[in-house]
């Protein structure tokens, strides 16, 4: 080793010994005689001192030095003069006194240093993304993330899980995003699908006997981004045989509070809540409710039926609904203005038509510039129904069922934030269950399957499945931490014939399925045993489990919003001979295929 301990670790008790320390320039200060330096690695900083006791060429190649140089420096460890301990800094109570110094690599005039405060754009972070990896958040970040995913092979590996890996390049796997696909050089026009998950290769294990497996496996999607999405990210994907819905869930509430004991300090009950898909789209509007605060939705249609108000008395009378929550003390804090900020957001970005809205004045009564079109009576119903007392503000939506839940949810949150009702380190972990099997697409007219189209109905369900597909609820169970989907599963069909009739249902005749799937519907009819399992989303469960919000900050190299990796500048273009290696020819983007 080039360097005798990290810059993390020296102490008191190593005074007077001999050491070499490497790693960057973090800061640098010259006090005349005297010239300090904050050596920096992944384990810390250890201030090093350059004095004249150690010769004058030391001192003046201290002078040479910059932030982010790479250095090596051989010299005495001493305890720190008094008045001078640093009791921020694990290593304060010492320095290195230099004896010895070694240069191993300048560093030019950097974008940006991994040590000011103020960041610089996202997009300088990714493309200089090795200095951004030094700042110590990032580190800190990657390491826990390391740490995370070897508490999670060490779970399962404890509970009889093995290991397999599956195929990168393989055949597509409907999880409801477009595929990546690879084209063959030697299958001219054929193409490769890397995985959306290796949902139906796990499936496959199952059957193979292999009843408890697990991956920590790389997933690929090409689909629109947000700030808790990548096109390339990581599941801790797991399959288990002869179970059902509670096993899993059971297996993973175990997974759930060792890390939230490892790494968090928490101490959770379990079993972790549950609740069905319907229960939480009926109380948050939502299928990841964020129970870390109440405001929960009320449900005011029968009392808007009572009202002159037209936008709510037409809504009820159509089939509409007419749903609100109440922001508990929050009256004073939205003035006019923010409450038309408030007005556009549920419009923008819900459709939604407007929102009513009314403060709770001292006396206990509704005040709005709607509040005229409302006898008292129905304010008074309206005020008890949303359990109102004086100062809070009440949030109406009337409109179909859907825009209500979007809206309401979208206000929920955001409400939640901008009054703090939520503090940084809370935790909420729970279950919902009982999805619907399929949700109808009107634009292509047809059913898609919620969840994917391998899942099994609630037994009860059933015999719904010819007669009312939309009525058919999944034996799917997502695990929600802090209103964010940590992860999804399911029990699997395990027979072909019911298999198919799903496969019908989703659209795919018998030809196509087979075309598609044949090789799941042959393996099904020879030995398939009940299946299950879920997937967990790694890069999500670090991000929350580190209280960030943005899923890039967790993953070493990401890619932009627009799924590109500013760093390598990929994707990027090949040499025609690739491209006719492969019998492809791109189009020039006027021309249409
Ligand atoms: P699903 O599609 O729900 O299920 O994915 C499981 C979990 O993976 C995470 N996730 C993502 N994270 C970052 N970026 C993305 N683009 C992204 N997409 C999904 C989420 C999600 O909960 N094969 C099934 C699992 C199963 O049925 O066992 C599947 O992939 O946290
Ligand atoms: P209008 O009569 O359309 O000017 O609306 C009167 C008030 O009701 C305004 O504050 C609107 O934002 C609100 N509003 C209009 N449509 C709806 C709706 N569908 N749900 C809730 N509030 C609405």
């Amino acid at each position: 080793m080039l360097r005798t301990q990290t810059c993390g670790e020296l102490r008191a008790n190593h005074d007077g010994q001999t050491v070499i320390l490497a790693g960057w320039v973090d800061t640098y200060r010259d006090h005349g005689g005297t010239v300090f330096i904050d050596l920096r690695d992944r384990y810390g900083k250890t201030q090093v001192v350059f004095a004249s006791e150690g010769g004058d060429d030391i001192l003046a190649a201290s002078r040479s030095l910059r932030s982010e140089d790479v250095i090596a420096v051989t010299g005495t460890v001493t305890r720190r003069p008094e008045g001078t301990v640093n009791p921020k800094l694990p290593t304060g109570e010492i320095e290195v006194r230099v004896r010895k110094i070694e240069v191993f690599n300048k560093c030019q005039q950097p974008p940006f240093l991994p040590t000011q405060i103020d960041l610089p754009g996202e997009d300088l972070r990714l493309k200089y993304r090795y200095l951004d990896l030094r700042r110590p958040a990032m580190q800190q970040t990657l390491i826990t993330r390391g740490r995370i995913i070897k508490a999670m092979r060490d779970y399962f590996a404890d509970h009889d899980f093995l290991d397999v890996e599956t195929p990168i390049l393989g055949r597509s796997t409907p999880e409801g995003a477009r595929d990546y696909l690879v084209p063959s050089r030697v299958h001219r026009g054929k193409f490769f699908a890397l995985p959306q998950s290796p949902q139906l290769y796990k499936q496959i294990l199952m059957i193979a006997g292999y009843d408890r497996y697990v991956q920590v496996a790389r997933c690929f999607r090409d689909e629109d981004l947000r700030a808790d999405r990548q096109p390339e990210f990581t599941q801790l994907d797991v399959e288990m045989s002869f179970v059902k819905a509670d096993d899993v869930i059971e297996m993973v509430d175990g997974l759930v509070a060792r890390l939230a004991k490892q790494f968090l300090g928490i101490d959770v009950t379990l079993p972790l809540p549950r609740m069905t898909y319907d229960e939480s789209m009926r109380r948050f509007g939502h299928d990841a409710p964020d129970l870390r605060y109440g405001m929960e939705l009320v449900d005011c249609t029968d009392l808007a039926k009572q009202t002159d108000f037209r936008v709510f008395r037409s809504v009820a009378d159509e089939g509409g609904f007419v749903r609100g929550i109440n922001a508990l003390g929050a009256a004073e804090k939205y003035s006019r203005k923010d409450i038309d900020l408030l007005t556009e957001y549920t419009k923008q970005d819900f459709g939604a038509k407007g929102l009513a809205w009314f403060k709770v004045e001292s006396d206990g009564q509704l005040s709005s510039p709607i509040a005229k079109n409302f006898s008292d009576e129905t304010k008074q119903a309206i005020a008890q129904r949303m359990k109102a007392k004086p100062g809070d503000f009440l949030l109406f939506v009337a409109d179909a069922w859907e825009v209500t839940c979007k809206a309401l949810n979208g206000l929920r949150r955001r409400l939640a934030a901008e009054l703090q009702l939520y503090q940084p380190g809370d935790m909420h972990f729970s279950w919902v269950v009982d999805f619907p099997m399929f949700d109808f697409d009107p634009e292509e007219k047809r059913w898609v399957a919620m969840h994917h189209p391998f899942t099994a109905p609630l037994d009860q369900d059933l015999a719904k499945l010819q007669t009312e597909p939309g009525q058919v609820r999944a034996q799917a169970y997502d695990l929600i931490i802090n209103g964010s989907e940590a992860g999804g599963g399911t029990i699997r069909l395990h027979d072909a014939t019911v298999q198919q009739q799903v496969f019908e249902l989703l659209g795919m005749d018998e030809t196509s399925a087979r075309e598609r799937f044949g090789f799941l519907l042959d393996a099904l009819r020879f030995g398939a045993p009940p299946h299950g399992g879920i997937a967990l989303g790694i890069d999500r469960v670090v991000m929350l489990f580190t209280g960030q919000d943005n899923i890039r900050d967790c993953i070493a190299f990401p890619k932009t919003q627009k799924a590109a990796d500013m760093m390598t500048e990929a994707p990027g273009q090949v040499e025609l001979r690739q491209l006719r290696e492969l019998g492809i020819r791109v189009l020039k983007p006027d021309e249409s295929a």
